[in-house]
């Protein structure tokens, strides 16, 4: 009697609780918006945190170029670290590991070959998930990644544009390409484009050996995919291609990334807030990451309201494209 009380006040206590989060899955972009500015009531307590609610929004499969050699090492850490946020995580080798969820892409192991690993990603995750997401990311098992920073990143933005995002370099072509180190990110049309009119078309993409970031930004750009700002609103960078150590407290004027930044990057203040993504990840790192993100607390600071960014009409995001496709770099140093 008592036991089918307490599951009866059970069953209630969930139903309502389940009744309440449907509640909040259901709403709105701009209703999630402006019921998520209050930090403290009831309902806060109750729904999604805004970064449940963005997986739901900005899903991204994430495509980690790695190898045998690193599956049990770097792989493994980035599948118990940032990996298991993704919304789906794809590893890409030359050896399947179902534990690890690698995919042998049937290109042998070499550094010459990492642009070919790339490619036959991309048409994997194409050929099998392309409906499935809205965002494909490109990262190396020495990436780290914020997954909550990237998906409020793209919230505002239309899966079905086509645009990319990284920190921008101004090598190679005029239009320069996404750093494969810092990770870069496709829209669910750029994907489309890169499948349906780039890898089949040697002219717009063609084979060789080059470093696989220059080569796919390359045929992205060739098949009309917009090379996207991902800067703050002070000029800070979220993809960044180094570790934090070679950015803070500053960069180092002179090295290679001030040369080869497309846009002249703030030598004092590196990073957004909002950053994304950092590079040169070593074995310990990984966790340190884990920690200060997402354990240490500096206790007794105010807590900040999370404020979702808008998303944009479509015509907005048109005229989005329009300035990012005229956007010029704004280095004066020469390329020597
Ligand atoms: C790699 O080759 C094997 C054997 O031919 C095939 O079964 C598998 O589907 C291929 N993998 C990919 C990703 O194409
Ligand atoms: C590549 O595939 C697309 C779509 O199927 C087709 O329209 C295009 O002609 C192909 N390009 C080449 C060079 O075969
Ligand atoms: C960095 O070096 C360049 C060339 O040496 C110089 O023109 C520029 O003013 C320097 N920038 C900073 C922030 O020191
Ligand atoms: C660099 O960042 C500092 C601090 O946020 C800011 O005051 C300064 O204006 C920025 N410099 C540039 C060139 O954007």
């Amino acid at each position: 009697m008592f036991r089918n009380m307490l599951c009866l006040a059970l069953g209630l206590i969930v139903g309502m609780q389940l009744t309440e989060l449907w509640d909040y899955m259901t709403l709105t972009g701009e209703e999630y918006e402006s019921t998520v500015v209050a930090v403290d009531t009831d309902a806060s307590r109750t729904r999604p945190s805004p970064a449940d609610w963005l997986f739901h929004e900005a899903r991204v499969l994430c495509l980690v170029l790695t190898m045998p050699a690193h599956h049990k090492t770097k792989a493994a850490k980035v599948l118990s670290t940032w990996g298991s946020r993704c919304n789906k995580l794809i590893f890409m080798s030359s050896e399947d590991d179902d534990a690890l969820g690698a995919v042998n892409l049937n290109v042998s192991e070499s550094r010459d070959n990492l642009y070919s690993k790339v490619r036959a990603g991309f048409a994997y995750a194409y050929e099998h998930f392309v409906e499935d997401y809205d965002w494909f990311l490109k990262a190396d098992d020495d990436t780290y990644v914020i997954m909550e920073n990237l998906r409020m990143f793209l919230y505002p933005f239309d899966p079905e544009a086509a645009v990319f995002f990284g920190y921008r370099f101004r090598t190679s072509y005029p239009h320069g390409y996404m750093s494969g180190g810092a990770g870069y990110v496709l829209s669910r049309d750029a994907l489309r484009r890169l499948n349906l009119f780039a890898l089949n078309n040697t002219k717009f993409c063609p084979l060789n050996t080059y470093s696989e970031d220059r080569q796919i930004g390359y045929c992205l750009l060739n098949v009309g995919v917009t090379a996207g700002d991902s800067r703050d609103e002070h000029g800070r960078e979220r993809f960044l291609p180094l570790h934090p150590r070679h950015l803070m407290p500053s960069i180092q004027n002179g090295t290679w990334l001030t040369t080869y930044s497309y846009f002249t990057p703030n030598m004092s203040d590196c990073c957004a807030e909002t950053a994304i993504s950092f590079h040169y990840t070593k074995m310990h790192d990984y966790d340190r990451y884990e920690f200060f993100l997402y354990h240490l607390r500096a206790l007794g600071l105010p807590e900040k309201p999370t404020v979702l960014p808008t998303k944009l009409t479509s015509e907005q995001m048109e005229q989005k494209l329009e300035f990012w496709n005229q956007q010029v770099t704004d280095q004066t140093v020469p390329l020597s």
